[in-house]
């Protein structure tokens, strides 16, 4: 979907009655395109990768070695990816719009309010590694997230309870 048809879609939601809408890019099919960051989480996809946790456990270091040029790279720009997006449908409806994907730093969420590129900001990796993090914004006690946009918590889910991963899998006892 281009941004001039989710324009379009975004239309018809508010004529439906729809109380609001959230940009994001896509749905979690869309995998590192949805939730972008700078490399390719290849032990996590062997591990819990409905498709690559099936491969022998001899194989799985060549695996490793072969999955970065096999699998898609995410694209960039890694933050604020939707921002283009947003503006243009919030120009084009009234209902309130948020916004999603990279907005991990109290700075780039101010400045997407107060510029009117949306009504709302939305985070999710960044409520993983911390869910407080909006009340230690608003403390003045932390200024961006710690995410480092490893998406281990987006693909383990497949087979562990969500949680921040942090880029690194325990070896396990
Ligand atoms: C664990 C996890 C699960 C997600 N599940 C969905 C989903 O079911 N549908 C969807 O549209 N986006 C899903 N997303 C994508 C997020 O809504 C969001 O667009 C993306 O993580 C980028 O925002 P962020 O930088 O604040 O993490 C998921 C993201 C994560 C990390």
């Amino acid at each position: 979907m281009r941004p001039d048809e989710a324009v379009r879609v975004a239309k018809m939601l508010e004529a439906a009655g729809c109380a609001g809408v959230e940009i994001s890019s896509g749905t979690i099919a869309e995998g590192l395109a949805i939730m972008r960051g700078p490399r390719i989480p290849t032990d996590a996809l062997l591990a819990a990768n409905f498709k690559l946790d099936a491969v022998p456990g001899l194989f799985k270091p060549g695996v490793a070695r072969i999955l970065p040029l096999l699998t898609p790279a995410s694209p960039k720009p890694y933050r604020l990816y939707n921002i283009d997006a947003a503006r243009l449908i919030r120009k084009a409806v009234s209902i309130p719009v948020s916004v999603v994907g990279g907005i991990h730093t109290l700075e780039d969420a101010s400045r997407v309010i107060e510029d009117g590129t949306a009504d709302f900001v939305s985070m999710s990796r960044p409520f993983i590694i911390e869910p407080s993090i909006v009340n230690r914004y608003q403390e003045g006690r932390q200024e961006a997230s710690r995410c480092t946009m490893c998406n281990y918590c987006a693909i383990m889910i497949e087979k562990e309870p969500l949680r921040c991963w942090n880029g690194r899998i325990p070896k396990r006892a």
